[in-house]
């Protein structure tokens, strides 16, 4: 390492812890979730290959996930696999399947996952996966179930349009059950109809690699979320940037007098 970057490199982690502790003094998002986007770009621009963009991507969840139980951010979600994502090259839905089988099977057997008392729940259409990771995400939901200290929520085959749709053929058919009354339908009907039932709704929603839209994530529950976007591409994604999108959060909060 050149004298420059090790100079560089100390003025980040001073900077960095001084963002930590201004950070900590403040009230924390209970809910934060993630669009985690960029891993191909990531990758190209390294000369490397889509998958290696992906590795990367899912070793990132593991350290974000750290960092949201060691600052004590309750409820993590991520986008890890769309929908749509399924309409991408055949070998790379089947490279990306086989990362999330091992990354679901590495968080269920953590230690560090049982010592903070982390609760991993998968939501999103699981009938659309193939055997191998919804046995994972059966074990993952086995081997953390009677925990609630931290909640860490993966989105797989998840479509937040989908979701809408499964919750309204759900209340439905009750109606058409003669269980519930058309009049009984609410905001909480449906949220208890949504995967995230048990979830409170996000207080900030996250996506990098500089694009600015929500892709079908988490439609309904992100209504009054604060929305915050980065240009660095999910590999990449520091420690200090997600220290900066909890700043500018907790500023938001105290510009509108919450
Ligand atoms: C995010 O990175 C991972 C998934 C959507 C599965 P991408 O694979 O979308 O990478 P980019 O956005 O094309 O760079
Ligand atoms: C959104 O990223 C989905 C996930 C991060 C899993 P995409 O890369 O699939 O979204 P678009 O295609 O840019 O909208
Ligand atoms: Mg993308």
């Amino acid at each position: 390492m050149s004298i420059s970057n090790i100079l560089t490199n100390r003025a980040y982690s001073a900077y960095e812890a001084r963002l930590r502790k201004e950070v900590l003094a403040s009230p924390l998002p209970n809910h934060i979730a993630i669009i985690m986007d960029g891993n191909r770009r990531y990758a190209e621009e390294r000369g490397e290959t889509r998958e290696e963009g992906h590795r990367l991507g899912s070793e990132k969840l593991e350290e974000v996930l750290d960092w949201c139980v060691e600052d004590g951010v309750k409820f993590l979600t991520v986008y890890a696999f769309s929908t749509e994502n399924f309409n991408r090259e055949k070998g790379e839905v089947e490279y990306l399947m086989d990362l999330l089988r091992q990354s679901l099977i590495k968080f269920a057997e953590s230690p560090r996952v049982h010592d903070k008392k982390v609760r991993l729940k998968v939501l999103g259409d699981v009938t659309m996966l193939p055997e191998h990771v919804r046995e994972a995400a059966d074990y993952a939901d086995e081997k953390t179930k009677d925990y609630s200290d931290y909640h860490f929520n993966m989105a797989i085959a998840y479509g937040g349009r989908q979701e809408i749709i499964a919750a309204v053929k759900t209340v439905a058919q009750k109606v058409a059950d003669g269980e519930m009354d058309v009049e009984d339908i609410d905001e909480n009907v449906l949220s208890e109809h949504m995967y995230t039932s048990d979830t409170p709704d996000p207080d900030l929603v996250l996506r990098t690699s500089g694009e600015v839209r929500i892709s079908n994530f988490l439609l309904w529950q992100l209504a009054y979320s604060e929305l915050y976007f980065t240009d660095v591409y999910w590999p990449g994604f520091r420690y200090i940037d997600f220290l900066r999108a909890v700043r500018t959060y907790q500023q938001r909060g105290r510009r509108y007098g919450k």
